[in-house]
């Protein structure tokens, strides 16, 4: 018998919500969300908002901080970056690692996001590592290729600790702020394809522990369907995480049906 996965939901706001602005979230959310046990909530603020979001929440289990991206380097002469050490510092618990924006807008290629990927895991930061394909790659039946390629280059090598402690996104590229989901079949298909290839990788029992998020166009509307699918283990939302009572309503979709 599988052991049940705790549904995991993460809201990744990009370069929106100043620090002024978090405080009126987190009260709108706390409220929204206080019946809310059982399932994993991580909120991703922008850099600048981190500190009021962590003194606001204080030592709360229940809703736990993630940062949108942070160095390789551990300290010293790289203008404008953030180490693991300074989200430490914050009481950040998790790190997306490789999501598509960073891929596509800012260049960072699958080694920058292993060595990301590695400094997180040494810095007791756990990393949410996004990988999907692009339109024009699923169009051209490659899908399962580039999710291989970028799965293996982030995890392979690793031990079985360290990719247990990785939480997985699948976020197809065409998908993200478009409006346009993937239906929970092809979500399904996606992350059953990458369950089994974690298994290659590290091991049956830790890729049945892994968590496998579903990114693209999440709403209150599509919630549902796509978390009650089989291998999807919860979402990372973006544009639907802007509002606090909207995400509250993913949330409330991941909460274990009796
Ligand atoms: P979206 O973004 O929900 O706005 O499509 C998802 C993401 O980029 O993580």
């Amino acid at each position: 018998m599988s052991i049940p996965r705790k549904k995991f939901i993460a809201g990744n706001f990009k370069m929106n919500t100043t620090s002024s602005e978090v405080a009126s979230y987190l009260e709108a959310f706390r409220v929204a969300t206080e019946k809310v046990n059982d399932v994993d909530i991580v909120l991703i603020p922008p850099f600048t908002s981190l500190a009021k979001a962590s003194e606001i929440l204080g030592g709360a289990q229940k809703i736990r901080l993630g940062a949108q991206n942070m160095s390789s380097e551990a300290k010293g002469a790289y203008t404008g970056e953030i180490s693991a050490s300074m989200l430490r510092d914050l009481f950040v618990r998790y790190v997306l690692v490789g999501h598509s924006e960073r891929r596509r807008l800012f260049g960072e290629t699958d080694e920058m996001v292993r060595r990301k990927l590695v400094t997180a895991l040494k810095s007791e930061l756990r990393p949410i590592l996004c990988i999907g394909e692009t339109l024009e790659e699923r169009q051209s039946n490659q899908e399962k290729t580039v999710l291989e390629s970028q799965l293996r280059a982030a995890i392979e090598g690793l031990s079985p600790e360290e990719i247990s402690e990785i939480v997985i996104a699948y976020e197809p590229v065409w998908a993200i702020g478009t409006g346009l989901t993937a239906t929970p079949e092809q979500a399904q298909q996606a992350h059953l394809f990458i369950r089994d290839y974690l298994g290659k990788l590290s091991g049956t029992s830790v890729a049945n522990r892994s968590r496998i998020l579903y990114g693209g166009s999440v709403t209150p509307d599509t919630a549902v369907e796509l978390l009650s699918q089989p291998d999807i283990d919860g979402a990372l939302v973006g544009g639907a995480s802007l509002d606090p009572r909207a995400f509250a309503k993913i949330v409330a979709a991941a909460i274990p049906q009796e």
